[in-house]
């Protein structure tokens, strides 16, 4: 099999069978096949898409590209969740430490950075010390002792996807059906869960930007997840406004330790306990409400914050900055960004709040780019808030001063005031199970 015949196939809009999908994965792991080989192919893909038996078994030869852990040794009920993307989104390091507190394990694996999205991986990297390369045994004493750890992409987990991913995130291959649900999927069946919640953002700042594609990509990956023996759910939720204030690894981190104190922000309270209340009930803890109210109470008893400081404590961590977050280290340099003009945010392209926060240093244009954990974006004033000329709403932050402009210029332009404030729509807009 030639990679050029591949590539051409799906191009030209075949159905690439399961030999030629396997051959693709193995030999891109290999290093046999180039860069620019499963650019082309990857882009084909963008334009062409998968049929629902590509997509599985894209998702299926990545999950077989490596090592498969298990945990079953552990013991009870293990769930994981995972989010399609979105800005702002740090739902994972309050929904986890909650669900973990109320006695349900969670041994998650996370992403990186994704196109103008955050991932969890760099945002705990904020706790100096953190390690998210555990190795299996440290994972697993982990996991024993305070219930929950989240790392990385081990090399050897579907190690397909940790190369595919870091390529689309370049490549401008991200928003595809058929590359989320396999990305995604692969390391969701690699790791050893019971159950599984999926959060799919939708809005201008998800990769899916309407209901009815995100509800299409919830479907692929709850018929994936299914079709590999687990319990599904999938979240669809709004990204049309960036979730919570604080956009920026050590800011969002900061932020939703303020979410377990109790006094954080509503919509990121609201839909990080949504997802813990989902994941309580499909591992079996009771009916929704019993489990919402569960979830509320680990927050409210300060159980879930004492997880969060055992898994931080657990993974290497600094875990006086979960009582002490001003210890967090601060951005050299910071901006307010202030409005033109009065009368009410009508909307934002969230999309473009989480590229003015990669061009403050917060994310990567290139592979191998470091990033600055302390820059990013405080937002003063979010969609449907009245404001008046010259207020400020935004501050940014930056190692360097030079970054302000372009980032102010994107942040502005992605901000719509007009003069009647716009309808609200639900953060949680349907369930897909
Ligand atoms: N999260 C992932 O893990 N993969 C994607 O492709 C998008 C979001």
């Amino acid at each position: 099999m030639r990679m050029y015949d591949v590539i051409r196939k799906k191009r030209d809009g075949g159905t690439l069978n399961k030999e030629e999908i396997y051959a693709f994965i193995r030999g891109y792991v290999a290093g046999e096949i180039p860069d620019y080989q499963a650019s082309a192919l990857l882009m084909a893909i963008y334009f062409r898409g998968m049929t629902d038996e590509e997509t599985a078994n894209l998702t299926f030869a990545m999950r077989d590209s490596g090592d498969k852990l298990d945990l079953s040794h552990l013991g009870g009920v293990r769930v994981d969740k995972h989010s399609t993307g979105g800005v702002g989104d740090k739902t994972s390091l309050i929904a986890m430490p909650v669900v973990a507190s109320c006695g349900v394990t969670v041994a998650k694996m996370s992403g990186r950075g994704l196109g103008h999205t955050g991932g969890t991986v760099d945002k705990l990297e904020a706790f100096p010390g953190f390690r998210t390369d555990l190795s299996s045994a440290e994972f697993e004493s982990a996991v024993k002792e305070a219930g929950i750890a989240i790392v990385g992409q081990s090399g050897t987990l579907a190690p397909a996807d940790k190369l595919l991913y870091a390529l689309r995130d370049v490549t401008a291959t991200v928003d595809s059906i058929p590359l989320i649900a396999s990305s995604i999927m692969s390391k969701k069946l690699a790791a050893d869960d019971h159950c599984i919640v999926l959060d799919v953002k939708t809005g201008s700042g998800a990769f899916m930007k309407t209901v009815e594609e995100s509800t299409l990509l919830a479907k692929t990956m709850v018929e994936i997840g299914k079709r590999a023996g687990k319990k599904m759910r999938a979240l669809i939720t709004d990204m049309d406004i960036p979730l919570g204030n604080a956009v920026g690894n050590a800011l969002e981190v900061q932020e939703a330790i303020s979410v377990l104190s109790s006094n954080g922000p509503a919509d990121l309270t609201e839909v990080s306990l949504s997802l813990a209340a989902h994941m309580l009930c499909l591992a079996g803890k009771g009916t929704l409400s019993a489990c919402e109210e569960m979830a509320k109470n680990a927050i409210a008893s300060g159980a879930a914050l004492k997880t969060l400081a055992q898994m931080v404590k657990m993974q290497g961590g600094d875990e006086r900055l979960v009582s002490q977050p001003q210890l967090f280290a601060k951005a050299q340099c910071s901006y307010a960004v202030c409005a033109r003009e009065s009368g009410y945010i009508t909307a934002v392209n969230a999309e473009s709040y989480g590229t003015a926060s990669l061009l403050l240093g917060a994310g990567r244009n290139k592979k191998e780019d470091a990033i600055d954990l302390s820059a990013g974006i405080m937002l003063c004033k979010k969609t449907g808030d009245s404001v008046k000329k010259g207020e400020v709403i935004a501050r940014l932050y930056a190692a360097r001063e030079e970054l302000f402009p372009a980032a102010e210029s994107v942040l502005l332009a992605a901000t719509k005031i007009g003069g009647e404030p716009p309808k609200k729509r639900p953060l949680i807009l349907a369930v897909v199970e």
